[in-house]
């Protein structure tokens, strides 16, 4: 069997890698993946936003299935165009992924079906949006309605950045046609918590939970990046939280896209904030997260090729989709300097014990050499019985990956640590 992934980040290295364990799988290609995956799919110079190279692609190359990872060109319907020529695929289509797009969507799918979320207004005028902002609470939350390689969200605390946000997108075009409508909603507070789930359209089924550590720096400090770890499963999402999500958030959104006519097929992920109200969404998107499934798909133990045919094939419901009961994490190495302007073109060296533990997002092969090619370079990872010994475990790990001007932060998991003692 031949299947194409699409994307080319730690993301995609963690659900090739798990692939992998399938031992039907012939190939796999990634397109365009990256110098770091070589040795476990067959990289093809290919954009992931080339949508009709793609499609020519998988179809010369008779691929039997395909996974579309990244947003971009799930949104821009890369799903509907292999379908199209008989290519059956994991991952929502164009009118599915919208939920993710849009933000003015999904906070008006939300508000239309009862689903927990922050208030918001809507403007589409910058005069609008600026007499709303003026008098709004602080701190308040701006959002560009598409998509903007997750910067589009800016929490003012104080009026002038609030009013500098609505500039910046409505007026100079910071993030060109994502930004000419924006939503201002309501500032919430609490844990943050992602789920992963699979779904059918119908049935969902919740991967394990994790909890992402978004900020540059330690003890959350810095700017907002990529993600720079992973820890799973988030002590704060109880089983009791975990039943009440399913019920007032994960099915209804489901049944809510089924019933405006866009099924979702794939991964949903969602956003989630327990504030004191109970679980609110913060953000929907339209597939897997990065790097929440670098610890989410190690500790999955059925076969993933089958769970994710399942989804496509609408048969989610008969398919075991099963995890550990141990912990993981993912240490996010990267470039000193991210997400601002830092150097690249580093020989990375690892260990070959180590090598199977670490997802590469930005590198390329230079000759046999791997060389830094990115802001976020690799995750090195750990499963184990526990969370505090998963942690131990990353960050021994990480001492058997090494390139110059490597940076990391050293408290990943630190706070879900102290949540778990209580
Ligand atoms: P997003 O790009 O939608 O993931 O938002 C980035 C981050 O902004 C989230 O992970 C939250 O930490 C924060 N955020 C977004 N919306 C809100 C909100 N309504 N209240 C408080 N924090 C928020
Ligand atoms: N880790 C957040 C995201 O994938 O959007």
């Amino acid at each position: 069997m031949k299947i194409l992934v699409v994307g080319g980040g730690g993301r995609e290295h963690a659900i090739i890698k798990k692939l992998r364990e399938n031992k039907g799988i012939d190939e796999i290609f990634a397109v365009p993946g990256n110098g770091g995956m070589a040795s476990d799919a067959t990289l093809v110079p290919i954009g992931a936003k080339e949508i009709e190279k793609i499609v020519e692609f998988a179809a010369a190359n008779a691929v039997d299935y395909a996974v579309v990872a990244p947003d971009d060109p799930l949104v821009l319907g890369c799903v509907d165009a292999l379908e199209a020529v008989g290519i059956p695929c994991f991952g929502p289509r164009a009118n599915a992924a919208i939920i993710e797009g849009s933000k003015v969507f999904s906070k008006n799918l939300m508000k239309k079906y009862g689903i927990p979320t922050a208030g918001y207004e809507v403007f589409e005028s910058a005069e609008e949006a600026y007499a709303f902002v003026k008098d709004a609470p602080l701190p308040t939350v701006i959002k560009a309605d598409g998509l903007a390689l997750g910067k589009g969200v800016i929490i003012a605390e104080d009026r002038e950045t609030a009013l500098d946000a609505v500039k910046s997108m409505m007026e100079d075009g910071k993030f060109g046609k994502s930004g000419s409508r924006i939503v201002v909603e309501e500032f919430l507070t609490g844990p943050e918590v992602s789920v992963l789930a699979f779904t059918d359209g119908t049935v969902v089924k919740p991967m394990v939970s994790s909890m992402d550590h978004k900020r540059a720096r330690d003890n959350d400090e810095g700017l907002n990046t990529g993600g720079m770890g992973t820890i799973a499963p988030n002590p704060y999402y109880t089983d009791a939280i975990a039943e009440e999500c399913m019920r007032t958030i994960f099915l209804p959104t489901v049944e809510a896209m089924r019933a405006e006519g866009r099924e979702f097929r794939g991964c949903l992920y969602f956003g989630l904030m327990l504030t004191p109200k109970g679980p609110k969404v913060i953000e929907y998107n339209c597939r897997f997260g990065d790097p929440e499934t670098q610890v989410v798909l190690p500790l999955l133990e059925s076969d993933l090729l089958t769970v994710m045919q399942a989804c496509t094939n609408g048969t989610l419901a008969d398919c075991e989709v099963k995890f550990s009961e141990g912990a993981a994490c993912c240490v996010v190495m990267a470039s000193e300097g991210y997400p601002e302007s830092y150097k690249s073109g580093y020989e990375i060296k690892m260990t070959d014990e180590v090598r199977p533990h670490v997802f590469v997002a930005g590198a390329k092969l230079d000759g046999n050499k791997l060389l830094t090619a990115g802001g976020r370079v690799l995750g090195v990872t750990a499963t184990a019985p526990t969370l505090g010994e998963a942690i131990a475990a990353a960050y021994k790990n990480t001492e058997s990956v090494s390139f110059e001007n490597a940076y990391k932060r050293l408290d990943i998991g630190k706070r879900a640590l102290m949540a778990k003692k209580g």
